[in-house]
């Protein structure tokens, strides 16, 4: 049976990969996808979520509009890194489906409330929208099945600032309301998501299908490539939400360990800092499943493979 999925994003080059993988899976059975304000201003990550679900081919997924702004913090977005408008080189047509009626917040919680056990978060955005439907509705912390969580900067130096990394530097408050819910969260670091790149190789075979899938993804990841080797000097792009999604039906992919994880939520020079437990001097049980490890090659390969499927079924030559 495939995996009820609720994708929370900020649309967002890598969030607009996700959501193309989470539509190109059998495995998954897409519910819905909320937006948050983060890789640029909420209006636009829902113009850019709407039009993204209408590429590949099912516009009528609904995609609901959640919370602009941080929960205390300024809003911060990442023209540098996505773009303008959210989506690097790439300019979609416009869909013609509004964002659905209900605010993405209350979708989380229907969602969660109306199957429970069953529902898997994934969350790709800082974690403002999570957080309030946390506080909304606290019931939910029980019956969500499963939250994966791209965010945080454990052993390595942040994205965002040298200690914290994007999503959860721009809303820590909203990180520490999740992080410390009792949900049954797994965690996917930049620590491990920085080495899953996207290499122009990679986008030149996907090119080989003439379509507006394959010509969306090059230029979008033109953008962020190019992000990545001035930034970073990687030789490609992270593209950490698809692979965030691709632990709901390959878990295997990840190498887990059980930890207590905190966040800086007070100091300006280290607000956002994710803070790993690795020796229990706090002697606090884990609240995380940290992905220590990941299985670069066989998810990009994976997903380079879906994206081939998804842009041959709407491939014009
Ligand atoms: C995270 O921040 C955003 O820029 C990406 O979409 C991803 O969710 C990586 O730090
Ligand atoms: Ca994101």
């Amino acid at each position: 049976m495939a995996h009820r999925v609720v994708l929370d994003t900020d649309p967002g080059i890598d969030d607009s990969l996700a959501i193309l993988l989470a539509l190109a899976s059998p495995e998954i059975e897409l519910a819905g996808v909320s937006v948050t304000g983060g890789n640029c201003p909420l209006d636009n990550g829902v113009h850019n979520a709407l039009n993204v679900v209408a590429l590949a081919g099912q516009p009528e997924l609904p995609v609901y509009s959640g919370v602009a702004l941080p929960l205390l913090r300024p809003p911060l977005t990442a023209p540098e890194t996505h773009g303008d408008a959210g989506l690097g080189h790439a300019h979609l047509p416009t869909s013609e489906v509004p964002p659905a009626d209900e605010h993405g917040v209350d979708m989380i919680i229907r969602e969660i409330t109306a199957h429970p056990g069953e529902i898997t978060l994934v969350a790709v955005a800082p974690l403002t929208n999570v957080a309030l439907a946390i506080r909304k509705e606290p019931r939910i912390v029980e019956a969500v099945r499963h939250v994966i969580i791209m965010g945080g900067a454990l052993r390595v130096d942040g994205n965002t600032t040298p200690l914290a990394e994007f999503n959860f530097y721009v809303d820590p408050h909203a990180a520490s309301i999740v992080l410390h819910s009792g949900m049954p969260i797994t965690l996917l670091p930049w620590d491990i998501t920085k080495d899953i790149l996207l290499t122009q190789e990679a986008i030149d075979q996907l090119l080989q299908i003439s379509s507006p899938v394959s010509t969306f993804i090059a230029d979008a990841a033109r953008f962020y490539i190019d992000f990545h080797l001035t930034h970073f000097g990687f030789a490609g792009c992270s593209i950490n939400d698809p692979a965030a999604l691709a632990l709901v039906f390959r878990p295997d992919l990840a190498t887990i360990t059980p930890l207590f994880v905190d966040i800086e939520t007070t100091s300006e020079v280290t607000m956002g800092k994710t803070i790993g437990d690795f020796r229990n001097e706090s002697g606090h049980p884990h609240n995380v499943q940290l992905v220590t490890a990941f299985d670069s090659e066989s998810f990009l390969q994976i997903f380079v493979s879906r994206m081939e499927m998804l842009a041959d079924r709407t491939r014009t030559a």
